[in-house]
């Protein structure tokens, strides 16, 4: 069968796209390929949340479309969320693209292709019409509720995924669950609700189902995904019911967070999904949510992060701005005081609990003050870390219409310098304040030694800054599987970064805090990906936690 080439830019919500179309299509006998160059498919899953994103794909379009004129037979569809904005303008600009399947309509890409293919191979090259080339939702989504909710196919590409290796990450036992689809809150800034629709609530049970069979194909760790997942709303008995299933269902709106459902309708929230999960499905021993809208967020989540063990203590919160002027002009909903005192709220609640955001500079109109005040945000607030972007107009929303770009570049470069040294300060800080704690980490990667020619000058540079500890310590294995801590002395220790001349496996916290361990050798590094074991903090930097080193017995 043909080879297909997948390449996936953007999210995560992304990469759970293109894991579900791999499915889709291994299951119809496709054969999937690393190498464009032996691809009789070629598929780029795209991202519109950033110009610069859409300019990697088109520049990867352009590359196809000279083997295409040098006279390779290659089928090219465009997917995801660039499909869905450019619209049918794309096939009309690049007439190397033969097809297009936007995010909200990904079981029709099979057809899509079939058709694509079938008309390639014909004696006589057909010409196929806009309707056999393209599955874009346009605004068909947001037209009824009920409609919608009756229509959605997605459901059954979602559970039809395949739980195999690819499905739980191989070695690295980690798995993503979408619990929502599309964003019904229209910021601004943002092309999400037009390339992915409105938001759309799966079934409770087709969830814990989905995490249930990931558990048993070996996943220990599993996120939710949601553009805004502690919006997460179920009304039960509400949708309507295709072929005796629970079908998913729009969005109720932000008005569905002010009151308290009706006594008569029975309501899983998310706070509820969330200790389902934890409970029924328990080999689960990490369970992860992104993103988190910072308004309506309620203490009952926060209760559950804090009773649940499995729960991780992290929260992705993207604040976006400092100042209540662009939070109004970005239409966030909240003001930066209610954002403070959320945040204030769940460190509070939930011990340990980590924060980290995303931050938009050079939105239009902010000024030199504005951007003070989310510089003092980020300073008043313990974030882990931020993803710091620069305001990028995308056609298709809000603002690109109703403000000028009138930041200048030079003046969001800066800013972006200066908020990613003040966030550096910021990490630095909590990440100082783990030494010498103990916590379970989560191995999923491994690092490989630097060349040996880079050796000599970064031993150096790390003996001249004095960052070498002078004990180490060793993990022993307990019973259950994970690793207790044992003092044991050693020669040295080594500062960590990318450079640094030993093997490291790297995994995270429960926080989602970066960690690494030196390893003697690759093996031994590599034993521990996918593991869950419990080490000691020696020292930090400002995005990484310095843990002691792995015994080559272990
Ligand atoms: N320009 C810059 N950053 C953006 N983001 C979303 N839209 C834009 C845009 N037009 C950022 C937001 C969001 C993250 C995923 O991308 O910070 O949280
Ligand atoms: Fe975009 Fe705002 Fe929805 Fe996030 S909440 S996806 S930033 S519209």
């Amino acid at each position: 069968m043909h080879p297909v080439f997948l390449e996936t830019f953007g999210c995560q919500m992304n990469e759970l796209d293109s894991e579900l179309v791999r499915g889709q299509l291994s299951t119809l006998g496709y054969r999937f390929v690393n190498d464009p160059a032996e691809a009789r498919v070629v598929l780029f899953n795209t991202c519109s949340v950033r110009e610069q994103a859409e300019q990697k794909a088109y520049s990867r379009i352009g590359i196809v479309g000279k083997r295409k004129a040098a006279g390779e037979t290659i089928v090219l569809g465009v997917i995801g969320c660039m499909a869905e904005r450019d619209g049918v303008d794309l096939l009309r600009r690049h007439p190397q693209v033969d097809l297009m399947c936007g995010p909200a309509e990904l079981d029709r890409l099979p057809q899509l292709i079939d058709n694509a293919l079938r008309t390639q191979s014909a004696e006589d090259a057909m010409v196929l019409s806009r309707e056999e080339r393209t599955a874009l939702a346009g605004n068909r989504s947001r037209r009824s509720s009920t409609l919608a909710a009756a229509e959605d196919n997605l459901e059954t590409l979602d559970l039809s995924r395949a739980f195999d290796d690819q499905s739980i990450g191989g070695a690295r036992r980690s798995a993503q669950v979408r619990i929502t689809r599309g964003c019904n809150k229209f910021c601004t800034y943002c092309v999400v609700p037009a390339t992915r629709g409105a938001e759309i609530h799966r079934p409770p049970d087709h969830i814990v189902e989905e995490c249930r069979r990931l558990a048993e194909a070996g996943a220990l760790e599993v996120t939710l995904l949601g553009q805004t997942v502690n919006h997460y709303r179920y009304e039960h008995g509400l949708a309507v019911t295709v072929d005796g299933r629970q079908a998913a269902q729009v969005g109720p709106g932000l008005t569905a967070f002010r009151s308290a459902p009706p006594a008569s309708s029975r309501v899983t929230t998310f706070a509820q999904l969330l200790r389902r999960i934890h409970d029924e499905v328990p080999q689960i021993l990490r369970l992860r949510f992104v993103t988190s809208y910072p308004r309506d967020f309620g203490d009952d989540v926060l209760a559950v992060m804090r009773d649940c063990p499995r729960v991780c203590k992290y929260l992705h919160i993207p604040a976006q701005s400092g100042s209540d002027r662009i939070l109004k002009l970005m239409n966030r909903g909240y003001s930066r005081g209610e954002y403070v005192d959320f945040v204030q709220r769940a460190l509070a609640l939930v011990p340990d609990v980590c924060i980290a955001g995303d931050i938009i500079v050079g939105f239009p109109t902010e000024t030199d003050d504005d951007f003070e005040q989310t510089c003092s945000l980020v300073r008043e607030l313990p974030f882990k870390n931020n993803f710091i972007f620069k305001y990028s107009p995308r056609p298709g929303t809000v603002a690109i219409d109703r403000f000028a770009d009138d930041v200048p570049d030079a003046v969001k470069r800066l800013r972006n310098n200066t908020l990613l040294a003040i966030q550096s300060e910021t990490s630095r800080r909590v990440h100082a304040a783990w030494i010498g704690r103990t916590v379970d980490v989560f191995f999923s990667d491994v690092r490989a030694p630097r060349v040996s020619r880079e050796r000599s000058e970064d031993e150096s540079a790390h003996e001249n800054a004095g960052t070498h500890a002078s004990v180490m310590e060793l993990p022993q294995l307990s019973a259950a599987g994970s690793v207790g801590v044992k003092a044991l002395h050693a020669s040295r220790a080594h500062t960590v970064d990318s450079g640094s001349t030993c093997w490291q496996a790297v995994g995270r916290t429960s926080g989602d805090l970066i960690c690494s361990a030196f390893a003697a050798t690759e093996s031994t590094a590599q034993k521990m990906v996918g593991r869950i074991a419990q080490m000691r903090i020696l020292a930090s930097e400002p995005l990484l936690l310095r843990l002691n080193a792995i015994p080559p017995d272990f």
